[in-house]
């Protein structure tokens, strides 16, 4: 009797397993987080439209710590006692990759906050680091008037 019951619930089982339909698809996988950009290089090519935008994010996101002209001396640099290299200087970033940058950005470094995709997607986190790379180079003088 017992036997006759397991052997009914075997088939029960086997009939009520979920037979794959034809055509269904195993769930979508939802999309991996970006790699590291740490060794990427920028292939971004910066325009006077692009660098207009990330001179504005810069402006708002990240000149009260690393400064207007990117010395590093703020007042707010100051009271956190942020140690900040002054990129008016070729050398202090002369050592450093694209891709080193790019993640400090992105996922933040010590006391400066991740500057997060939505706030700036890749084109434009590659856009401030060809911005802040140029404040060491000779500033274009605005002519007078
Ligand atoms: C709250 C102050 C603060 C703000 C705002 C801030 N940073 Fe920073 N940033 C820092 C500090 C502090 C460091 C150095 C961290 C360290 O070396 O430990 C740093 C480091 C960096 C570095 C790495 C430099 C290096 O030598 O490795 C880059 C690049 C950078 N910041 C870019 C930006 C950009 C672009 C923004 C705006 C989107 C920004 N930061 C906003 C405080 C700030």
């Amino acid at each position: 009797m017992l036997k006759s019951f397991l052997l009914f619930s075997a088939v029960v089982l086997v009939t009520l397993a979920p037979t794959p339909t034809l055509g269904a698809r195993p769930q979508e996988a939802t999309p991996a987080p970006a790699p590291a950009a740490s060794g990427a290089k920028n292939t971004v090519k910066p325009t006077p439209e692009s660098q207009a935008k990330a001179k504005k994010l810069y402006d708002v996101d990240c000149s009260m710590c690393h400064g207007d002209n990117g010395n590093g001396q703020t007042d707010l640099a100051k009271s956190m006692e942020l140690s900040l290299g002054d990129w008016t200087d070729a050398k202090t970033l002369a050592g450093k990759q694209d891709g080193e940058l790019f993640d400090a950005i992105r996922k933040g470094k010590g006391k400066m906050p991740a500057e997060a995709e939505g706030r700036a997607d890749d084109h434009m986190v590659w856009n401030l680091i060809i911005y802040l790379r140029n404040f060491s180079k000779p500033q274009p003088v605005t002519p007078a008037k």
